[in-house]
């Protein structure tokens, strides 16, 4: 919304939320999200064409367009329990738009939705005795964390869905107008609802299933003597398939691809496709695995034996560039640390108190470093978790004098310079390497 704001000086973009100490911080200097770039953009238009507030019904009331940005997480009760979105946010917010509309509108849905939403969304909100018409457009996001502003400036695509009527065309291009005002017209995909709602799930399962295969593949590397990077490298360079997303790793996390794959296995199996449904939960089961199984690798290296040491986690975001910590595999690693009674010290540039958050039921158990120095000392391994950038930089020999000997270094995003820190004095593994 920021960036429509700033592309868009014609638009009014107001911003509501129940959450006022979330407003309060958006309308502070101190942002609630840490995302490169992002503060520019939002002081560059808070207060002329974008505003922050807690007054829904009254914004609801004046808005032409809504777009609908709720939450939908994974349920955990009921029928889909684990798998299936949770809806109830989204059915909440169609009816608080009902209720304090007093004029036709365009609803978007924006929030990453199990195809076939927004036909509860209509069936809400034109079921209504006031002589009002809503039209409900798909609108999803594929903006990445860490990249959202330059994925906003400069999109692959924007896609937009509506129905394939006069009133659905009409609205599509109503919302097509606003993107059209920095975004190449190619570049604006319009299709029917339903394509525009499942894209946005299967998009992310097909991001995510390429992880999974280069994961499944790195632990046959690591058995053959093979290499990862060398066996992506020649994989990606077939155009069809691409040099993206072939990058090895402990894992993938953050908030979306767990959850659209569990939702598409979800909607699989309710129609009827267990073998579907079971291709796709196998991308997220080889997700846990490549996690679990490198710690195991760590275990190894370190005699079987982690009681009581100290083990320094580099990295707790998710990825770089973020503060976000969900579904983050760094929180899986420190869980299984503690599962073996090790002493996990924790430091990542911007996901400190997130961690601390998440962590806060072992908060005895676990410690945390500003500084991936002071994490590093005393310590018999380091885990690097995160790709920060800055990992690559450090002062590696003056990390392998401050720990325990023998200083063990395991790169779980191959980002390092293996052969260098070997001749430091480190033992070196990274993944998908013998
Ligand atoms: C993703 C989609 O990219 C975006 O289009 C959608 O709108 C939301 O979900 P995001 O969750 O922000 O975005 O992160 P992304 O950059 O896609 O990375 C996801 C995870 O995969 C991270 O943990 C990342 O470190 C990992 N990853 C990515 C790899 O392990 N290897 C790779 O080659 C690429």
């Amino acid at each position: 919304m920021a960036m429509i704001a700033k592309k868009c000086s014609q638009y009014q973009v107001k911003i509501v939320d129940i959450n006022a100490t979330r407003i309060d911080a958006w309308n502070s200097d101190n942002l609630p999200v840490y995302e490169p770039g992002l503060k520019e953009v939002v002081e560059s238009v808070r207060g002329k064409n974008l505003f922050f507030g807690t007054d829904i019904e009254a914004s609801i009331k004046e808005a032409d367009i809504i777009f609908v940005s709720v939450n939908t997480p994974t349920k955990t009760f009921g029928f889909g329990a684990g798998k299936a979105s949770d809806l109830q946010y989204i059915e909440k917010t169609a009816r608080s738009i009902l209720t304090a509309s007093d004029s036709s509108k365009i609803v978007v849905e924006k929030s990453t939705l199990p195809v076939r939403t927004a036909e509860s969304m209509e069936r809400i909100l034109n079921n209504n005795g006031k002589g009002l018409h809503f039209d409900v457009v798909s609108n999803p996001e594929f903006l990445a964390e860490g990249s959202a502003i330059a994925d906003l400036e400069n999109p692959d695509r924007v896609l937009i869905g509506g129905h394939q009527t006069r009133d659905g065309l009409a609205a599509v291009e109503e919302i097509a107008k606003i993107y059209a005002n920095w975004v190449p017209r190619e570049r604006i995909i319009t299709t029917n609802l339903w394509s525009s709602e499942l894209s946005k799930l299967t998009a992310n399962a097909f991001l995510a299933q390429r992880i999974s295969s280069i994961n499944s593949l790195s632990a046959l590397c690591e058995k053959t003597g093979a290499n990862i990077d060398e066996i992506a490298n020649a994989i990606g360079k077939d155009t069809r398939i691409g040099s993206k997303f072939l990058k090895a790793s402990i894992g993938f996390g953050g908030s979306c691809f767990k959850k659209d794959i569990l939702n598409l296995v979800y909607l699989c199996e309710h129609y009827g496709l267990p073998e579907v449904a079971t291709y796709w939960e196998n991308v997220i089961k080889i997700n846990e695995w490549q996690t679990t199984r490198s710690v195991k690798r760590v275990l190894r290296s370190l005699f079987n034996t982690i009681t009581g040491k100290k083990i320094a986690v580099l990295g707790f975001a998710f990825k770089a560039d973020t503060n976000d910590t969900r579904e983050s595999p760094a929180h899986l690693v420190v869980r299984e640390l503690l599962e073996e009674r090790a002493i996990p010290v924790i430091t990542d540039y911007r996901a400190l108190p997130d961690a601390k958050r998440d962590l806060s039921d072992v908060l005895d158990k676990v410690q945390f470093a500003e500084e991936p120095y002071e994490a590093a000392k005393d310590s018999h391994a380091i885990l690097l978790c995160t790709e920060w950038r800055q990992y690559a930089a450090l002062d590696w020999q003056k990390i392998y004098d401050s720990m325990s000997k023998p200083a063990l270094i395991f790169d779980g995003r191959n980002i390092l310079n293996g052969e260098e820190l070997k001749k430091i004095g480190f033992e070196f593994i990274s993944i998908g390497k013998a």
